[in-house]
């Protein structure tokens, strides 16, 4: 049924490998990660790094230029991506067709599509300048977009960005403030925010970026690739897991339940996994993880929240690291482990998770997209296929059907 040998002669090779596990799929100068060691660089620069000493906008820079920019060169980067923060007020009427209950992640994905409407002025992708000015707009309106969702989702005004203040408290005010009472920032909080985008700004050709590569192969203009991205990140194995985790969290609700969820998460007839655990590409603690889990502990203090679902996760953590299975599948926790308990105390529902996320990766998809124009050696993506399906046969007319 298969003739992989024409397929071969065709192709001059085929490899079959379902999931990419061993396939790369582009030459990439972003996003560096060692997957048995636990190492992640930007342009060379370690993620713990750039989290103790840059901040959001910085990470920008680096991603999108392939250096840290200089005091002056940041400057005009701020000013160029506070211009752009505003969305177009019909917008707002657009947000208005979706119901109150619709997932804010399907309405990031209806929404940032529906950008290139209302933006064609940089869709034309050949063009450098558009190239970039659609960069900064999709880095600029992200927090805005997705800070309407919430405010949609709860019923509550939209906010206007303040461009006085920088990209995450902007992002918290525009989330949090209500209209006629002054907006107050708080600092650890703001950091937090900040380091939670750094800690996902890019990670190489992961689905949604894949999604995003494959989409912009074709041509396709910048904001509909995001969207696409966007939707390739809301599943629970990808951007979701935060969400998920979060529920399993609450669903285990107490350490003595947690050795069940052990085992269950070891059953190979129950499908149920271990939210935030496990990688791709890490077999070795994600360094994410780490500063996250760091994150989270200043947030829970700075809000005085003594949060049971913390103990729930660090004893799960404990245990899980020091049994049989998860070592020798070199299972640890994620990203997105800890990240769940952090946002929530910061006051974000659970459905806003992937959102973030989302806002994060935008820069990421954004450098990559720009990358893959960028390169000589672009193609269309187009893989192939191990048919299996029937051979030859004759066309059955409706009557004759049995
Ligand atoms: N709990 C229990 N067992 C697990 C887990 C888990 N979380 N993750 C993997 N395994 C087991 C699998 O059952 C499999 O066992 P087997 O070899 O006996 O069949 C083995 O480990 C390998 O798992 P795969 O699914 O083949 O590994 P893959 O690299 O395809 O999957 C993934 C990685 C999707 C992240 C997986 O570990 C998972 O589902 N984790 C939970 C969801 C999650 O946290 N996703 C977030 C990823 S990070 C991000 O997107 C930011």
């Amino acid at each position: 049924v298969i003739d992989i040998s024409k397929l071969y002669a065709q192709t001059g090779m085929f490899t079959y490998d379902p999931g990419f596990t061993s396939t790369g799929s582009c030459e990439s100068k972003i996003t560096y990660i060692d997957g048995d060691e636990g190492v992640l660089l930007y342009r060379g620069y370690p993620i713990e790094q750039i989290a103790e000493g840059g901040d959001f906008l910085d990470t920008c820079y680096l991603l999108l230029y392939g250096e840290l920019p200089t005091s002056e060169q940041k400057l005009d980067f701020v000013k160029r991506v506070t211009n752009h923060t505003m969305v177009h007020e019909q917008m707002s009427r657009f947000f208005q067709g979706f119901r109150r209950d619709a997932h804010p992640m399907a309405i990031m994905v209806g929404s940032v599509g529906a950008l290139s409407a209302f933006y064609h002025d940089s869709t034309d992708i050949s063009d450098p300048t558009q190239r970039m000015i659609a960069s900064i707009r999709m880095i600029a309106k992200m927090p805005t977009l997705a800070a309407m969702a919430f405010k949609y989702s709860i019923g509550q005004p939209f906010m206007y960005p303040q461009n006085d203040l920088d990209y995450a408290t902007n992002f918290l005010q525009m989330c949090f403030a209500v209209p006629c009472e002054p907006y107050k920032a708080n600092p650890i909080l703001s950091k937090a925010m900040d380091r939670i985008f750094i800690l996902h700004a890019d990670h190489e050709q992961n689905a949604s970026t894949s999604t995003v590569r494959l989409a912009g192969s074709s041509g396709a203009n910048p904001f509909a690739c995001i969207a696409a991205g966007i939707a390739s990140l809301w599943g629970p194995a990808h951007g979701g897991a935060n969400e998920a985790a979060l529920k399993m969290l609450a669903e285990i609700g107490s350490v003595d339940r947690i050795p069940e969820y052990i085992k269950r998460s070891k059953d190979k007839n129950d499908s149920f996994r271990l939210m935030g655990f496990g990688h791709r590409v890490y077999k070795h603690y994600d360094p994410r993880a780490k500063i996250m889990q760091q994150t989270c502990h200043e947030v829970l203090k700075e809000v005085g929240i003594n949060d049971p679902l913390l103990d729930v996760a660090m004893e799960l953590e404990r245990i899980a690291l020091s049994d049989d299975y998860f070592i020798e599948k070199k299972l640890y926790p994620n990203v997105d482990f800890y990240s769940g308990i952090t946002l929530r105390a910061m006051g974000f529902p659970t459905d806003m998770f992937t959102v973030l996320f989302a806002v994060a990766r935008t820069v990421g998809w954004i450098a990559q997209w720009k990358e893959m124009i960028e390169d000589p050696a672009q193609k269309i993506g187009r893989p192939r296929q191990l048919y299996s399906g029937a051979t030859r046969r004759d066309y059955v007319a409706e009557g004759k059907r049995k």
